[in-house]
Parts: C-alpha cells; structure tokens; sequence
C-alpha cells in the first residue's frame, strides 16, 4: 500500500482491479474500498479475507501480537474442555511429525508408504503440502514415541491414535497411510489412516474417534487448504474422498473439500456458505453417494445455496478421472455437466415413477415442499424459475404448482407464528418476527433512513460533547428516543440501544469503539455511516483555517436540525397515512377523528417548520 496523505491506497484484496481504491486510515482504524463498498476494521478484515469467525480474529490477532487474551467467562467444566482441546491439538501435532517423518526417513516408510503414495501419482510437493504420513507396522511404534514424549496416556486414548490391547498401549493405524484432517484454521483435528492393501477383514479407513477436537459434523477434509480458492472461484466443489480432494489440489483445482462419504450436516453446509452460495457436487454415479448428497439438500436450500450435481462417468471417481482426462478436460467435464441438483432429483424420480399416477402426485407435492423452503425475497426469481421449470418437467400447469407452493408458504409461517406464541407464552419473550412488509411502507421507511442514520451520526460523533451547561448532546437527544418506535430501521435501533447501554454504564460509545463490536455487520453499518475521512490538501486548509466554520464547530445547529428534520419526517408521515385512512373510511364518527388527528398533526407540523427554519436542513 502506497501512503496518500493521512491515508494509504491501494488494490482492493476483494474484487479484481487495475488501478487502486482500497484506503486504510490508522487514524480511525478503518478500511474502505471505494470500487467494491467493502469497509471495515482489522477483526472484519481477517473475518472477510479468512474466514474466520469473530473470536477466531480476536485470538489470532492477540498471539500475533503477543497479547493474553483471557477468557473469564468460562466455566469449570469449559475450562477443562478448553485444556482437552489444546492438548489434543498439541498431541495431534507431534503424531502427524512423528508420521510424515516415518513415511519420508525411514526405510520401511519408504518401501511401503512412499512408494503406494507415489505409484498412485501423489507428487512429494503435494505430500508435503498435506502432510501426509505413514504409521509403521511394528505394534508400537507409535505409542512408545508418545509416551517417551510425556503425553498421557488417557488424551493418547482420546485422540485415537492408540488402542489399549490386553493391558498394551498399541498403535492404532498400524501400517497404514496417515491423513492429517484439518480444522479450518489449520489446525490438526484428526487423521484418516489408509490400509495399503485392500483387505475384506480391516476397514479401508480408520477415522478419529469423536473427541473435544475431531467432531465430524463440523469438519470438511480440504476446507483448510480450498478457503481462498473457493472465495476467489464463488464456488465450492464436494466430492467424497481424501484422496479426491488431494488429486484435484495435484491438478491445480483448489477449490474442493471433502464430506467424507456421508450426507452434509447443517454445520458443514454453514461452513460452506461462509465463502460462497455455490455448491458443486462431484459424485460418481452411484445410487449411495447419490442418496447421500441428496439428504441434507432441503437445508441447503434454507441456507440459500444453490447446489449443482456432476456425475462421474462409468466406474471412475474425481481422483481417478482426473488422473486420466488431466486438469483442463476435468474443468470443462464440470462446467459443461453441471445439473441443477433440484430437477436432477426430479428427473430422475420421474423416470422411476414411469406413468404411476399416484407416484407422480407424491412427486408434484414433495417438489412443491421443496421449492417452498426458498423464501427470502432476494430468490423470488428463483423460486419463481423452479416453479416453472419443474412444472414443464412434470407437464402439469404453472400456475396450480404456483399455488401449492404458496400454500406450504402459508402453512410454514403459521407454524412460525404458533411457536412463537407459544415460546412467548412460556417465557414472556417474543421472538424476532419474520419481517413481511408492504412495498409501500417499505419505500417509507427506506426514506427516513436516512434522517435515521443522521440521529446515530450525531449521537457517534458528537454525542459526549457539551449540549448546555449541564446536558452533554446524549442527554439531550436520548431522551427524545425512549420509545423505540420512533426509528425503523432495527439494526439502527441495535446501535441506539447499545449506545443507550454503553453510555448509562459511563463507557464510550464512540464510533471507534462500536468499530471493535463482536457484531460485524453493526461496525460495518457505524463505517457506512460515519464519512471517510477525507484529504483537505495543506492550502486550502491554511486558507480556510479559521475562516469557515467547521461541522466540529457547528454541532449543536447539525444535531438541533437533524433531530427536527427527524421528527418532521414521522409527522409527515403519519399525516399520509391518516389522509389515507379518511379517504377509505365512510362512517362520519370515524372521519372526525381522522379530521382532528390531521389538525393535531398539522400544529406540530407548523411548530416544527418554525424551529426548523432557523437552522439548517440537510436532506
Ligand atoms: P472411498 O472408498 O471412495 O475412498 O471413500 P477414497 O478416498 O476414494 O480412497 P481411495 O481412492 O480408494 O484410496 C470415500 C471416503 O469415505 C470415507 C473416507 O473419508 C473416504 O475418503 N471412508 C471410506 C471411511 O471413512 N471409511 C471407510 O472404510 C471407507
Ligand atoms: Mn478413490
């Protein structure tokens, strides 16, 4: 980055780009891209460009920087799971050097690892790069360096890597091929161990047993190695195996993981979701891997994924038919076979049915479930595309499956609300409600937004500030927001709320110090409303210094007219509204009320205008 006056510039780590619009300010400790609208601080970076979750930012920033951070909120019982964990990951460590260096420096790794690994084409790069390693045959090999290495023998139990056999602490993965499985971080969690030779009476893999570290559900092999690939293609590919994952690496596709033969659970899809919407499934063409990417789609469609399916021709798998086609006949095979996973299903469930009536209906209501599960507003379209396109595939009319769509809508919503009643029935708590607004009202509301996010500017910038001799601006403006329903906009409530929160307890509420709140899109939000700071070149500065008043220097007329401005705007508003209401009604009694509600709301109006017309009005 190149340094431009208080600023430094330079190309956007987040979108594609020829000339430089990516600004840091250390002064108010903030990124902004002007090409692609990403902004933030240093946490929401590593969260945006790593991947990583909030805490995960917070920890990696902390032991980069040589700082403690202590969790004092822990319990007893977390706090020994925690040392489990750190132990485990540790042991896992030390086993995984233990293993690449028997595979690489020892003779009987070398005759009987090296050489499986090498006739099946894995390179010594790619070896290298996935750590893989060999566990000798002998019974302890193993769990003799681990022991003389002081692990205790109960976490060596834990991790999986040894068995206790008549009284014996013995190897676990004896003589087979050892693959590290990585956490997202890197970290490693757990091993799958790979017989060499294919054996009816030992399993091909042995997996680590779950544990505080190695919990499957949460873990996709690969996603260490494929994060970057995957944010930079905005595609994951899922195939099944170790071995899958690590040939399509060799062949320079990064962007694949591994769900380990079993369907996806919702952890997984979430993990999946966190770099990209798109899912490529890569199977071969067998009914169990079918069957298995198949559960697991309803959520996938919940989480707004659109998952695509690619089958793998005759007997071979990814790993094999790559080898054979080569990298960029592989690329092509996917991206011309790719099948929309939903009417794959629906495909193929129909040339099962062949005519039965019966069968067909069950088909045309589950398909409707299905389709019904994408209900955000941002995928009306594609709703709107399944409906039609599976309404020609099963040559029934668009408009009925239209309709039975609609009615699992309903049917979901109702079940919602009777939850929620119930939940708010038990607990006195209402849940959050699903937010169903009319397009007019919505463009209302979008319209005080903006007087909205000023109330909050005024409150971050100059909130501490004196308002009179005894009021600071905060005294003076919260009180005018006791009732909530004065804002629309609920993530500006959040804010309003916590700087309510923050400034009762004596902390704060600076802009800066929102920037740091665990809830990243809300330091998103404080950024967009808080301007860029921005250069005044040296001349103009000396020629203005003193001269024109600043916004600093104007702060009680900008927070007096903002919240005026404000104010006129609900009125205005709630006017319309009332006008409406008179038109539509036709009993006399009613429009009288609505008549003085107009007076009444005209008055205020007019007091407003009058205060207002002394100070300046920003739109
Ligand atoms: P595969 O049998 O397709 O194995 O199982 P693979 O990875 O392609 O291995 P190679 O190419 O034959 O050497 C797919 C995945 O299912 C899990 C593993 O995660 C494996 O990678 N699996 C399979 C097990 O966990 N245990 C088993 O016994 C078999
Ligand atoms: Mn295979």
């Amino acid at each position: 980055m190149k340094k431009r006056g208080a600023n430094y510039l330079g190309l956007c780590p987040f979108h594609n780009e020829k000339t430089p619009s990516f600004t840091v300010s250390p002064a108010k400790e903030i990124y902004k891209c002007f090409g692609c609208g990403r902004s933030g601080n240093a946490i929401s970076f590593l969260m945006e460009h790593e991947k990583f979750s909030y805490v995960e930012a917070l920890k990696f920033l902390a032991s980069r920087y040589n700082v403690d951070v202590e969790e004092t909120e822990a319990s007893p019982e977390v706090k020994i799971q925690q040392q489990t964990a750190d132990s485990l990951y540790i042991l896992n460590a030390f086993a995984q050097k233990f293993f690449s260096d028997a595979l690489l420096n020892s003779e009987e790794g070398q005759d009987i690892g090296l050489s499986y690994l090498q006739e099946r084409g894995f390179h010594a790069a790619t070896i290298e790069k996935f750590q893989l390693g060999y566990n000798p045959a002998a019974p302890d090999a193993f769990a003799s360096a681990a022991i003389a290495g002081r692990y205790n023998p109960e976490l060596l139990q834990k991790s999986g890597l040894v068995v206790i056999r008549d009284g014996k602490t013995q190897d676990n993965y004896r003589g087979r091929i050892i693959f590290p499985i990585h956490s997202p971080l890197g970290k490693i969690a757990g091993f799958g161990a790979r017989i060499i030779r294919n054996n009816d009476r030992a399993p091909k893999y042995i997996n680590t047993p779950e544990n505080e570290i190695y919990v499957k559900s949460k873990l996709l092999y690969g996603s260490y190695f494929a994060r970057q690939a995957i944010d930079k293609a905005d595609e994951c590919l899922l195939v099944e195996g170790y071995t899958d994952v690590i040939s399509l690496h060799q062949a320079g596709i990064e962007n694949v993981v591994a769900s380990g033969g079993t369907s996806l659970t919702p952890d997984q899809l979430r993990l999946i979701k966190k770099y990209t919407s798109n899912l490529t499934i890569i199977y071969d063409g067998d009914p169990a891997g079918i069957k298995a990417a198949q559960r697991g789609m309803d959520l996938a469609f919940e989480e707004s994924l659109q998952v695509q399916l690619v089958l793998i021709p005759g007997q071979e798998d990814p790993d094999s038919y790559v080898r054979k086609i080569g990298a960029a006949a592989f690329r092509d095979f996917v991206a011309s076979n790719k099948k929309d996973f939903i009417l794959f299903q629906l495909e193929t469930s129909l040339a099962a049915a062949s005519g039965d009536s019966n069968q067909k209906a069950r088909l045309v209501s589950q398909i409707a479930e299905t389709i019904s599960r994408i209900n955000k507003a941002e995928d009306f379209t594609r709703q709107q595309d399944y409906i039609r396109r599976s309404s020609e595939l099963l040559k029934i009319d668009e408009n009925g499956l239209n309709t039975l769509v609609n009615k699992f809508i309903r049917e979901r919503i109702s079940k919602f609300e009777n939850k929620a009643a119930a939940l708010e029935n038990a607990t006195g708590i209402t849940p959050a409600p699903k937010i169903f607004i009319e397009e007019e009202l919505s463009e209302l509301l979008n319209r005080d937004e903006q007087q909205e996010r000023a109330i909050i500017r005024s409150l971050l910038e100059f909130g501490l500030k004196p308002w009179d001799a005894e009021k600071r601006v905060a005294d003076y403006l919260l009180p005018e927001f006791e009732d909530e329903d004065m804002f629309d906009n609920k993530s500006l409530i959040r804010i309003l709320q916590i700087y309510k929160t923050w400034y009762g307890q004596g902390l704060e509420p600076t802009a800066r110090n929102f920037l740091y709140h665990e809830d990243q899109e809300l330091a998103a939000l404080v950024v967009s409303i808080m301007d860029f700071p921005y250069e005044v070149s040296e001349n103009w500065k000396t020629f203005y210094e003193g001269k024109i008043p600043t916004r600093n220097e104007l702060y009680r007329e900008e927070v007096g007219s903002t919240l005026t401005y404000l104010k006129l705007r609900k009125i205005q508003r709630l006017m319309s509204m009332n006008q409406k209401d008179l038109e539509k009604s036709k009993n006399t009694d009613e429009q009288m009320m609505y008549m003085q509600t107009h007076l009444h709301l005209k008055k205020m109006e007019k007091e407003l205008m009058g205060k207002s017309g002394t100070v300046i009005i920003k739109i």
